[in-house]
């Protein structure tokens, strides 16, 4: 294990190639701190939501962090959501316009260029883990039920250095949410809305075996998505968005 460095009150642990910086904390959640970082060049088992694959290429930023004990369980999703308007931030920076597809995506231009993945567990005691994968200079295909495909920061503005991110990444952070018994997502919930992938368009919401239709209005306080549909606002705490095809006439 390489030997860690400090960033702002952060331990960073940085790694050529781990399985999972998600799986890499889970192992050590015990023996590690609060504001605890692996950074991984490259990762051979990655993983997204919904059991997914995340293809990790060198080049790309593969990040979790740790945070012990764990916020309010409650505000788990608004944790993951502030951590995708950050980085929309980054890349608004360079001029990039970049939107947040609820539960906790970031699109450019149409394509996926990062993802984010949230755990929690209360043994031995309370922690909490977010994951981010950004995809730097390349734009990995990505497997099974995605219906976006993939871009990479490097098509639509220079990007930046893992370890650069990190640190850009982690000031914003700290600076966005100093409380972890405040909601992060107080304060911004207008720059949110002003980013939200699909705002007023049509969406289907896949969650698990149903599928919802209707436009998309708004993201609440607790992250949970509301949509307009024919039967009026429903809420929804998890499940998929995918647009609507447009109707061949
Ligand atoms: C998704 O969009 O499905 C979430 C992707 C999360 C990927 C990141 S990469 C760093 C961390 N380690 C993992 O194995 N997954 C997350």
């Amino acid at each position: 294990m390489a030997k860690p460095y400090r960033l702002n009150n952060w331990l960073i642990f940085a790694e050529e190639s781990v399985l999972s910086t998600q799986k890499w904390l889970r192992k050590r959640v015990a023996e590690l701190s609060d504001r605890t970082v692996i950074l991984a060049g490259t990762q051979t088992s990655g993983r997204g939501r919904s059991g997914r694959e995340w293809r990790s290429p060198v080049g790309g930023f593969y990040t979790s962090f740790l945070l012990k004990p764990s916020p309010p369980i409650v505000l788990a999703p608004c944790v993951s959501l502030l951590a995708a308007v950050i980085l929309t931030r980054l890349l608004k920076q360079q001029g990039m316009q970049a939107f947040v597809k609820w539960p906790n995506d970031v699109i450019v231009e149409g394509k996926k260029v990062a993802g984010m993945i949230a755990e929690a567990g209360s043994f031995p005691e309370s922690w909490f883990i977010l994951g981010i994968g950004v995809n730097l200079t390349e734009a990995p295909f990505i497997p099974k039920r995605e219906f976006l495909p993939a871009g990479s920061w490097a098509e639509f503005g220079d990007a930046p250095a893992a370890d650069e991110l990190l640190q850009n990444f982690l000031i914003e952070f700290d600076s966005s949410w100093s409380n972890r018994e405040d909601n992060p997502l107080d304060g911004i919930t207008e720059e949110l809305d002003s980013i939200l992938w699909q705002k007023g368009e049509q969406v289907t919401l896949s969650g698990g075996l149903d599928t919802f239709q209707g436009f998309v209005s708004r993201i609440n306080r607790d992250g949970s998505l509301v949509l307009l549909t024919d039967s009026g606002e429903r809420q929804f705490v998890s499940g998929e968005l995918l647009t609507v095809p447009e109707e061949r006439g």
